[in-house]
């Protein structure tokens, strides 16, 4: 087990600002003020089945309605909505178009190069349908699992789409990663087809993904893919196999929009989701249909308030769960209209957001910290010279948000009157479970504040005691909730030690451990103080420090390596690696470059060590675990405090400080 962190905090920073939501505010929300929040709350305590089934039967379309709610006979594998069939491609296209909104856009797109896109309800409809029978065209069906490795292009949310339509999984891998990533997570999965795209536009380049597929499955590598389906994007030369390479644009035109949408149970699988845990192997998270569709469908609602023409977007990329929940089937669920951008901000273009705020007259803007701090270091010049009125509400989400930012995001891009949600979430619950409801609870900068209702969140010591306000511990989750992960594929066994073992039972009953310690104040405000465990957080990009360490030993040079996160201004942490090298290797620059560029390759450039230093040893206990508190203290140039008693060769501290 980690350290308690509640030795990690001794003072406390008490930021004393709180932001009430203002009456206009209040006025116009779904939910209006504090009482009506607790109200909720109230109702989902006292009892979460109704509570849950009411919100299930009122948000979504039922073929066939449930017979229970829960089933928790078997903790930590919960049941929701048992019974029950639905589509969450219905939910998200059919009825909306049944209910005349076929005309009303679905999609906006802009390109990296500039290009726009607008798509309506009616023909994602369609364009859905198309997708879902060009796939039953090369044999996939229920069940099959399909792997998407694309640039943010409409495609990408259709593809999604149109597996939920044919009850196919999808397994969505950001199209950063590497082939050796992606080859790892096409065989985990045992992928049936991957649908990619010739390449995509990122920071005025070309990413090659079409050939990076080529790659992973070069040599048989990946025996269960049969196919691979392909959108034109850059238009750059890529090699074809045939009877195993489809262009999109040659399959799908020809196809019939009539393409009925398959019944699916609850918890038939929606989709996997990889993330990096502790361990050096990233788990594949299973989302299911019903519990899911309505944690992204509710959270989108409650949090961003919607309002009927609405535009909304957030920065995110489909390939986190944060694309998925609220760039796709979050927005679509409620009928929103969402805007997916291909690009970054970037020198040729430092304004891309705001020009795109202005241009698509955007409502509500959810975004990361690390983007808001690198936006506040380049200067509030470049937002000035942009028309941001249209700005209704702010978000942000991936990790912890330090005050200055929050207060520079509401002056800056808020004019001081856009509420600010602060999400806190993961890709393993689904949806937000910690933030404000911007009608309803006062903001204090730096704090995602209170749960949603039905979520009960609480933050305890290792053996399951509330800590004190203001103290540190462990975040956990009470009660099971819809939209949490059902198990990690093919390893129930993991899900069960990683989330629910890992502390023990509170009044009997399993809790959810998220990984994250933080505190709660003297109003029960929750203040997350980042990860407890292996796992580090870079620019909002959650990375194991166990899969970068193996990365860079399965280099020839390397003997042992360590891997630590420290902090950093702008993208939160940095990765620092302590390296040992094979004797008879010498440490030199030309070889430091080598090893950046080695673990690029194996997992995707946001992997890439900022610094790597050497060592003829690694600080380790008498048992062989490395003390990475030890390296943490020593690269970011801190004293090294605590117990190092259990060090097992004093000497490699004194070498390390050299
Ligand atoms: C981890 C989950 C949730 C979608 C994006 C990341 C950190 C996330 C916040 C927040 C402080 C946050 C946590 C969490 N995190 N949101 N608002 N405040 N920390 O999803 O890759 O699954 O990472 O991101 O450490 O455990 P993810």
């Amino acid at each position: 087990m980690c350290p308690d962190p509640s030795s990690q905090i001794e003072t406390v920073l008490q930021e004393e600002r709180v932001f009430k939501p203002s009456s206009s505010i209040v006025d116009t929300s779904n939910i209006k003020g504090l009482e009506h929040y607790q109200q909720m709350v109230e109702a989902a305590r006292l009892n979460p089945e109704s509570f849950w089934g009411e919100a299930a039967l009122k948000e979504l379309h039922w073929f066939k309605p449930f017979h229970t709610v829960l089933d928790w006979s078997n903790p930590p594998f919960a049941k929701w909505f048992d019974g029950g069939k639905t589509n969450v491609s219905y939910n998200c296209l059919d009825r909306h178009v049944k209910q005349g909104l076929g005309n009303k856009l679905a999609i906006i797109w802009e390109g990296e190069p500039g290009e726009v896109r607008k798509i309506t309800y009616k023909e994602l409809f369609e364009e859905v349908c198309r997708v879902a029978n060009g796939l039953k065209e090369l044999g996939i069906g229920k069940g099959d699992l399909v792997a998407l490795y694309m640039p943010m292009v409409p495609e990408a949310a259709m593809a999604m789409l149109a597996c939920a339509r044919i009850g196919a999984p999808h397994s969505v891998v950001f199209g950063g990663f590497s082939s050796e990533a992606l080859r790892d997570r096409l065989n985990d999965g045992e992928a049936k087809a991957v649908i990619t795209a010739d390449g995509g536009f990122r920071k005025d380049k070309i990413i090659s993904l079409k050939n990076a597929v080529d790659s992973a499955l070069e040599n048989h590598s990946c025996p269960s893919v049969k196919s691979v389906l392909v959108v034109r994007r850059t238009c750059e030369e890529v090699a074809f196999l045939s009877g195993r390479d489809y262009w999109w644009h040659e399959l799908i035109p020809n196809q019939s929009i009539d393409c009925p949408p398959e019944q699916m149970d609850s918890e038939d699988r929606l989709f996997v989701l990889y993330t990096s845990g502790s361990t050096g192997k990233p788990k594949g998270v299973v989302h299911t249909t019903s519990g899911y569709n309505l944690w992204a469908h509710l959270t989108f609602k409650w949090i961003f308030d919607v309002k009927e023409d609405d535009v909304y977007w957030c920065t995110a990329d489909v390939g986190w769960i944060t694309g998925h929940s609220y760039i796709v089937y979050g927005p679509l669920s409620n009928g929103t209209t969402t805007v997916m951008y291909e690009g970054v901000p970037r020198p040729s273009n430092p304004g891309a957001f705001w020009d795109l705020i202005q241009k698509h007259k955007i409502n509500i803007f959810y975004t990361a910290p690390t983007a808001i701090r690198a936006f506040m270091k380049s200067g509030r010049s470049i937002p000035d010279q942009y028309d941001l009125s249209s700005l209704r509400l702010l978000g942000t989400v991936g990790e912890p948000i330090n005050p200055e930012a929050w207060i520079w995001y509401r002056e800056v891009i808020g004019a001081e009157k856009c509420p600010i949600v602060d999400t806190w979430w993961q890709t393993e619950t689904g949806g937000v479970m910690i933030s404000p409801l911007p009608g309803a609870i006062p903001t204090k900068p730096g704090s995602a504040t209170l749960p949603l209702p039905g979520i009960e969140a609480d933050v305890v010591t290792g053996d399951g005691k509330t800590v004190q306000a203001n103290k540190g511990g462990y975040l956990i989750i009470k009660r099971p909730w819809p939209g949490m992960m059902r198990t990690v594929h093919g390893n129930p066994q993991r899900f069960r030690e990683s989330y629910w073992e890992y502390l023990n039972p509170i009044n009997g009953e399993l809790v959810y451990f998220a990984g994250d310690g933080a505190r709660r104040d003297e109003d029960g405000y929750f203040w997350i103080m980042g990860r407890v465990d292996d796992v580090i957080n870079v620019s909002g990009h959650r990375l194991g420090t166990m899969e970068i360490e193996s990365a860079l030993v399965s280099h020839s040079s390397v003997a042992e390596a360590a891997v630590v996160g420290i902090p950093d201004d702008v993208k939160g942490e940095s990765v620092v690696a302590f390296v040992s090298l094979e004797t008879g290797r010498n440490s030199n620059d030309e070889l430091i470059s080598m090893l950046k560029k080695h673990v690029s390759q194996e997992i995707g450039a946001i992997a890439r060590p900022d610094e790597i230093r050497f060592t003829n040893a690694l600080p380790k206990t008498r048992s062989g675990k490395i003390m990475r508190r030890l390296l943490r203290a020593l690269a970011s140039g801190e004293e090294v405090k605590g117990d190092t008693s259990t060090l097992e060769d004093r000497n490699v501290l004194d070498e390390l400080r050299k």
